[in-house]
């Protein structure tokens, strides 16, 4: 009799992208993609961000992985703000064509070895720190010192303006690392897990990971998203300009998602916390103007595929609100995804499991 074949084991589509694999299990998060339902380790998105500090969702998160220090955070992520500090001389002397990014890069390479029990609180702390001075090296200014006594949400803010930044900033940047906490196995999670999976350090996870969340399909969007709103430019050119994009076969930054089959419920959770700042300036309602447009002009050009408004379309308006430069959009993403990398990497470890998959070869046969 022959066997009914086992899902899990059936060869996928090479060519799909992994649409549909099955490739970990997980306690952190789950994607609903049908019902636009994002849930962090048992709780809704929407009872998280705008309710708990970045620090109580990272908590939250983390809470099955007995991650050393991660009861008495936001002092952890304090004193690895002033550990990381000791790295940033390699920052003020890296070349001058590094991007932000790559000097975040740097400076997490440059930390001494990330395998002990509480290092995921050691790399997410850092990181802030690391995003801050990474910006001021960049733009010739001198990095400031972090401050442990802040949180999260406040000191990079501040350490990248040296200014104590408005409440209403440091709640928006809050909610906006709570909304990014962690989100699936999207491809810089599963990036963490496979380079976690070799057993290799766990800062390794991290910056194997940077590097898949840079490109512009996944946390590169964000500061496209803003060049497109710039190019628009005024609510009347929107219909126009989005026709010619598609016309042209280019793809709407902000918009689509691989699992989402309806909206991304994090553009929600930020476009709400746009609402909170009260943040009415033209630039908002032209993102407004510019999403509706968006919207009807992929439904006509892909009627069988809904495409609709992923986290990186209010991620930019919402970051612009705060006045955070668009170079530091993807650095941001990659700060506060970092603890959920750093969750992935653990839990992947503790498998014992090595990821490999196979390939089909289609080369030419052996001479
Ligand atoms: N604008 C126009 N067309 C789109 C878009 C878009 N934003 N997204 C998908 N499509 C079209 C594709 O061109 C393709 O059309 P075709 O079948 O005629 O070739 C079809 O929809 C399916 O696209 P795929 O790339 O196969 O779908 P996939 O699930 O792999 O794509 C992705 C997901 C990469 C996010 C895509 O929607 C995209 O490129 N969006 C724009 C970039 C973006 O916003 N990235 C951030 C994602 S959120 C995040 O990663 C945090």
């Amino acid at each position: 009799m022959t066997e009914a074949p086992n899902p899990a084991r059936m060869t996928p589509d090479p060519t799909a992208g992994l649409e549909g694999v099955v490739a970990a299990t997980t306690r952190l998060s789950h994607v609903d993609g049908q019902n636009g339902v994002l849930i962090l380790r048992g709780k809704r998105l929407e009872d998280l961000a705008g309710t708990i500090s970045f620090e109580g969702a990272v908590r939250h998160l983390w809470q099955d992985l007995e991650i050393a220090g991660s009861d008495s955070l936001p002092a952890g992520f304090g004193q690895a703000r002033i550990a990381a500090f000791q790295v940033v001389p390699l920052l003020e002397q890296a070349p001058p064509g590094l991007s932000v990014f790559e000097r975040m890069q740097l400076g997490l390479a440059a930390l001494p070895e990330t395998n002990r029990p509480g290092d995921a609180a050691t790399i997410t702390g850092a990181l802030p720190v690391l995003l801050a001075a990474a910006h001021r090296c960049a733009a010739g200014l001198p990095p400031l010192a972090p401050d442990s006594t802040l949180d999260t949400a406040t000191d990079p803010l501040r350490m990248l303006t040296g200014v104590r930044p408005p409440q209403s900033h440091v709640e928006a940047l809050n909610r906006y690392l709570v909304t990014i906490l962690d989100h699936g196995l999207n491809a810089s999670t599963f990036t963490a897990r496979v380079i976690a999976s070799t057993q290799a350090d766990l800062k390794q996870a991290v910056l194997g990971a940077m590097g898949a969340l840079s490109g512009p399909l996944h946390g590169g969007a964000p500061g496209p998203v803003l060049d497109m709103i710039d190019a628009i430019g005024h609510p009347d050119n929107a219909t126009g300009w989005i026709g010619g994009a598609l016309a042209r076969k280019e793809r709407l930054m902000g918009f689509g998602h691989r699992i989402y089959r309806t909206r991304d419920p994090r553009a929600d959770v930020l476009k709400a916390g746009l609402k909170t700042l009260g943040a009415d300036n033209p630039k908002v309602q032209l993102a407004e103007r510019i999403e509706t447009a968006a919207l009807a002009a992929l439904r006509t050009a892909k009627p069988d595929r809904p495409l609709e408004t992923n986290v990186e379309f209010y991620t930019a308006v919402l970051l612009d609100a705060i006045g955070i430069d668009r170079s530091l959009f993807t650095p941001l993403f990659a700060a506060g995804r970092t603890a959920g990398w750093c969750a992935h990497a653990l839990e992947q470890q503790r498998t014992g499991k090595l990821i490999r998959p196979s390939s089909r070869y289609v080369g030419p046969p052996a001479a």
